[in-house]
This record gives structure tokens, C-alpha cells and sequence, in this order.
């Protein structure tokens, strides 16, 4: 059949050529176009980040400027497309919401989606980056039978975030310039993971010819699952059984290393770093940071230093080269910030939005994309016969 190779979850194949983001995964190192991570999450802005991953260079003091104004702008959305949410029941899962709420959203732009036409691509870019922070928003405040807000477009992107998800119609919402600056910080360090599960679908989608929305769309909902972004979510409830069950860290490790029930260690391991993941470091120092500033002492935040203590010195962990990753400790924070559990993998979407954008463009951009078409090893029957009956 000219099948040359079999490789079960993409082990051993590249699938693209990209200038975007460089993963060294036993050095633990990640830059977005050749910037270290590091240096980003402390200096840097989720827009200017967003701008160089899509455009490959920081922008000009005007480029951003210009750009922070048109995402500002384009903050509303159209109030028809509130009733969307009216129509699901409060228990649904802002994961859910929000991939369903991207498909409707295309809708009202059916004169933008030319993923051929650049000033349609840039569009929805802005469209995107602007709307989806909104309808996350009002994800969460459905979900506490709370009343939308509209955007403050006086506010800067991660404090109008906030004010959406926190303040009300009654009073002032004052930002915690604590709260700010990290929540600014964790999004910056999910912005982009090369051809991680999600960004991979956005390219694979993408290939086909299919627009931005239907493209982000299907990402989000691939993100979801407890093995990619739903593991911050996964790590929290974990944690929580754990304390709950006062069944001990230890205990629980034993059964994670005896694989009883399939339970995993959820906020560690990785695909790509087997030493650490730079991105872990950085977060494990904002939760305490968040913790401090905010006066909150969570129980679970010493459920997961002990979890991750016994762990690291534990030769099951050790051979496999298993890790607390990015998710490990990003549920403490955000729920210290007041974020329910179920938004947790909302935040990880907007965070990942920028670097879903910037490699679609890359590939729809690349003479050299071609529809994206795995192939198969037939392993079924031979030909039978329909039985005369
Ligand atoms: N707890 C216990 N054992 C594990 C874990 C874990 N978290 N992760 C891997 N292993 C074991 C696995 O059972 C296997 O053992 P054995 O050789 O005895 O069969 C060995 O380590 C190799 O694992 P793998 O499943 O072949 O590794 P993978 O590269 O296919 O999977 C992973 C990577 C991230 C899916 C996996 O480590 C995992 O399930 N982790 C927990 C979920 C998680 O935290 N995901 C977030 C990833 S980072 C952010 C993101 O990408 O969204």
C-alpha cells in the first residue's frame, strides 16, 4: 500500500516545519520565536506575546498600541447571539459553551471567513482574541445565575477579563494588581506548545480549508480532555480527593504506581519534557506568590507539595521521567482567585488562543500544506460474502 510507517500517537512524526515555538525537552527548554519563556512571563504582555508568536517579531511600541485599540474595540458581542446562552442549562460546562458559542459566532461574520482573504484572516483574529475572553466570561456567569457585564473597554485585557468574570452590576470591580499581573503571567506561559493534541486539530482542520472559528472551534474542544488541558481541572479534583478522602499521599501514590484503577498522577508527565517543565517552575512560584498576597492558606496547595515531594523521590516516577507539568499547580491559583473549577480549563484556552492562531496562519500560509490525511494499517477481514438469505 506504500505505508511506510506505524506510529501510534504521533510519536515519531512530524506532521509540519514551523518558525514558531522551540521545545528542547530534555533540557527543559521553551522560547516562542526564539524568546525564552522566562523572559516573557516576567516582562512581557498576553497581546505583545500574542503579536510575536502571530507575527514572529515583538511589535513597535505603535504596533502594539494599535493592536491592544482593535482588540479593545471589538470586545461587544452581538446581543443576539446572548440568547445562545440562554438556552443551555446553567450546569453546562463553560468547555462546552465555549467551543459551541465559537461555531455560533462564525455565523455572524458569514462575509469574514475567506481563510484565503488577509484582511478576512486578521479580522478574525481580532475578532477572536477580543470575543473569547468575553464569552468565557459570561460562560462563568451563567453558571452562578449571575447577570453578563458589558466590557470596559477602559480596562487592559487581563483586568477587563476580571471585571467580567467578577465584578457586578451594582458596584465598582477594583483589580487586584496582584491578581493581575498573575493571571497575565499564566496566560503568556500557555500561549503556545508547538504541535501539542489541540494545535495540531486547529492545523488539522485548518488544512481542509475550513475558516479560524470552525478551526479554534474543534482545538477547544480537543483541549478538553483530562489528558491535555482538562488536567488542571483533573489536578484540583484529585487533590481535593485526596484531602477529602484522608486516605494519605502516600497511599494514593501507591495506587497511582500500581495502576489500580487507571488512576494517574494528573499534573505530571509529558509528552516532551522528561527533566522538568519550565513552565511548572514559573507557576509553582505565582501560587505562592497569589497565595501570600491574597492572605489565603489552601489545604490543597500542601496536598500537592507533599504529592510532589513523595513523587520526585520515588523510583516509579523517577525511571519514567515523570514531572509536574504546567497544570500542576495552576488550579490552586486560579481557584484562589475565585475561578470555580470548571472555568479551569476555559483560562488554559484563552491563554492557548494566540498560538492556535499563529500556527493556522503559518500553515495556511505554507505553499507546502496539504490537506492533512493520516493513514492506516487495515488489520479487519478479508473480502467476504454478503451470506444469501
Ligand atoms: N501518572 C502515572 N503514571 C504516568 C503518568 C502519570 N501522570 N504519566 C505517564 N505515566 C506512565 C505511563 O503509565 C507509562 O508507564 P508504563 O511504561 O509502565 O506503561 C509511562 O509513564 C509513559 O507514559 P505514556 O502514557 O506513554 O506517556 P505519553 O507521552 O503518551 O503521555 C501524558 C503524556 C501527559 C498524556 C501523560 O504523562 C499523562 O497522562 N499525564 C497526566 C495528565 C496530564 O497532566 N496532562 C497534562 C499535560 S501538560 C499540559 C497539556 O498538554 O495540556
Amino acid at each position: 500500500t506504500g505505508l511506510t510507517a506505524l506510529d501510534y500517537g504521533f510519536v515519531n512524526t512530524a506532521a509540519t516545519k514551523s518558525r514558531i515555538t522551540y521545545i528542547d525537552g530534555d533540557q527543559g527548554i521553551l522560547r516562542y520565536r526564539g524568546y525564552p519563556i522566562d523572559q516573557l512571563a516576567s516582562n512581557s504582555t498576553y497581546l505583545e506575546v500574542a503579536w510575536l508568536l502571530i507575527h514572529g517579531e515583538l511589535p513597535t511600541a505603535d504596533e502594539l498600541a494599535d493592536f491592544d485599540e482593535r482588540v479593545r474595540r471589538h470586545t461587544l458581542l452581538h446581543e443576539d447571539l446572548k440568547h445562545f446562552f440562554s438556552a443551555l442549562p446553567h450546569t453546562a460546562h463553560p468547555m462546552s459553551v465555549l467551543s459551541s458559542a465559537l461555531s455560533a459566532l462564525s455565523t455572524y461574520y458569514e462575509n469574514g471567513l475567506d481563510p484565503k482573504d488577509p484582511e478576512h484572516v486578521e479580522m478574525t483574529t481580532i475578532r477572536l482574541l477580543a470575543k473569547l475572553p468575553v464569552i468565557a466570561a459570561y460562560a462563568h456567569k451563567k453558571s452562578q445565575g449571575q447577570a453578563f457585564l458589558y466590557p470596559d473597554n477602559n480596562l487592559s485585557f487581563v483586568d477587563n477579563f476580571l471585571r467580567l468574570n467578577f465584578g457586578n452590576m451594582a458596584e465598582d470591580y477594583e483589580v487586584n494588581p496582584v491578581l493581575s499581573k498573575a493571571l497575565e503571567r499564566l496566560l503568556i506561559l500557555h500561549e503556545d506548545h508547538e504541535q501539542n493534541a489541540s494545535t495540531s486539530t486547529v492545523r488539522l482542520v485548518g488544512s481542509t480549508g475550513a475558516n479560524l472559528y470552525a478551526s479554534i472551534s474543534a482545538g477547544i474542544n480537543a483541549l478538553s480532555g483530562p489528558l491535555h488541558g482538562g488536567a488542571n481541572e483533573a489536578v484540583l479534583e484529585m487533590l481535593g480527593q485526596i484531602q477529602e478522602s484522608g486516605e494519605g499521599v502516600r497511599r494514593f501514590v501507591e495506587r497511582v504506581k500500581n495502576k489500580e484503577d487507571g488512576v494517574k498522577l494528573m499534573g505530571f508527565g509529558h509528552r516532551v519534557y522528561k527533566n522538568y517543565d519550565p513552565r511548572a517552575r514559573i507557576v509553582k512560584e505565582s501560587a505562592n506568590a497569589v497565595l501570600d498576597s491574597l492572605g489565603i492558606s489552601d489545604p490543597l496547595l500542601d496536598v500537592a507539595q507533599e504529592l510532589e515531594q513523595i513523587a520526585l523521590e520515588d523510583d516509579y516516577f523517577k525511571e519514567r521521567r515523570l514531572y509536574p507539568n504546567v497544570d500542576f499547580y495552576t488550579g490552586v491559583i486560579y481557584k484562589a482567585m475565585g475561578f470555580p473549577t470548571r472555568m479551569f480549563t476555559v483560562l488554559f484556552a484563552i491563554g492557548r488562543l494566540p498560538g492556535w492562531i499563529a500556527h493556522w496562519r503559518e500553515m495556511s500560509l505554507d505553499p507546502q500544506t496539504k490537506i492533512g490525511r493520516p493513514q492506516q494499517l487495515y488489520i479487519g477481514e478479508g473480502e467476504r460474502q454478503y451470506p444469501q438469505r
